[in-house]
């Protein structure tokens, strides 16, 4: 990584620690974080054995590494926001799990030994990596050989001007938001990581606009309704954009990937 990189990315995360310690709150109880079909999906893809170890990339408010605890030895929660890992740790002993523990730290320079981990998970967290090849690079440096990566991301679309749509709409929801991919780029970046893709399930959620609009700055919501409203015919019919319960709906594409260490 250049200086130049280095600073890119500090501030990336600089802007990310602001707007997740003000949302850390909305994240433990938030239904597309707490969707107990996906955490279910994760938890298959990370096949945990009884003595497994693992570590949850952008924990936030620890859903995932909750989930894979019981089946599991010990799991580590890592985020770059406090607040997010502070609301992590209320849940953690509300649910009396002894075998999680958390740490402040960077995806992109993750605080563990070589070849130690069973399992990595990353939810909703990796279109925030300002640089996804470093953090896929370490995802693979930390797993041992036959260790399993299990991936949960908004996703885009194949089609370019689909794709620029929903990234540009995420952009204006979250400042820190950097890409969301495409399948067949998840299936490149990992592959040029060294890993070994398993399985690539794309699912679409249709949700209101509101989900892009909540907490957002006034002049960013207007870009938002913009955007949305001068879809072409195509673009609207493709991401299903529609009225429902007075409000604007449209598809929002993710992906859950599974991949392994030869
Ligand atoms: C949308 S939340 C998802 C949280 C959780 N994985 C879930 O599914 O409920 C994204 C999380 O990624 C964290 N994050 C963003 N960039 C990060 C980075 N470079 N390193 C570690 N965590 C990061 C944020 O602090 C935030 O908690």
């Amino acid at each position: 990584m250049s200086s130049n990189d280095t600073s890119n990315a500090d501030t990336v995360g600089a802007r990310a620690r602001e707007i997740f310690g003000r949302r850390a709150a909305y994240y433990v109880t938030s239904a597309v974080h707490t969707d107990p079909q996906v955490l279910a999906r994760i938890v298959e893809l990370a096949a945990p054995e009884a003595d497994d170890l693992a570590l949850d990339i952008g924990t936030g408010t620890g859903h995932t590494a909750l989930a894979l605890a019981p089946q599991l030895g010990a799991v580590l929660g890592l985020d770059l926001t406090p607040e997010m890992l502070d609301e992590a740790e209320s849940l953690r002993a509300l649910r009396g799990a002894d075998n999680v523990a958390w740490v402040l730290a960077d995806a992109q320079a993750l605080p563990v030994a070589d070849a130690s981990l069973d399992i990595v998970a990353c939810r909703r967290a990796a279109h925030h990596f300002p640089d996804i090849a470093i953090s896929l690079r370490e995802m693979r440096r930390v797993l041992k050989p036959g260790g399993r990566l299990a991936i949960d991301d908004r996703g885009a679309p194949e089609e370019p001007d689909l794709d620029a749509l929903l990234n540009e709409i995420d952009l204006l929801h979250d400042h820190s938001h950097i890409r969301e991919y495409r399948p067949s780029e998840w299936v490149a970046m990992l592959e040029k990581a060294g890993f070994v893709v398993d399985s690539v399930e794309v699912y679409i959620l249709n949700r209101p606009i509101s989900s892009m609009t909540e907490d957002v700055a006034p002049d960013d919501v207007a870009r938002i309704y913009a955007l949305v409203e001068s879809m072409t015919p195509e673009q609207a019919e493709a991401l299903h954009v529609g009225q429902r319960h007075g409000t604007i709906y449209f598809d929002h594409h993710y992906l859950l990937v599974g991949a392994h260490v030869a």
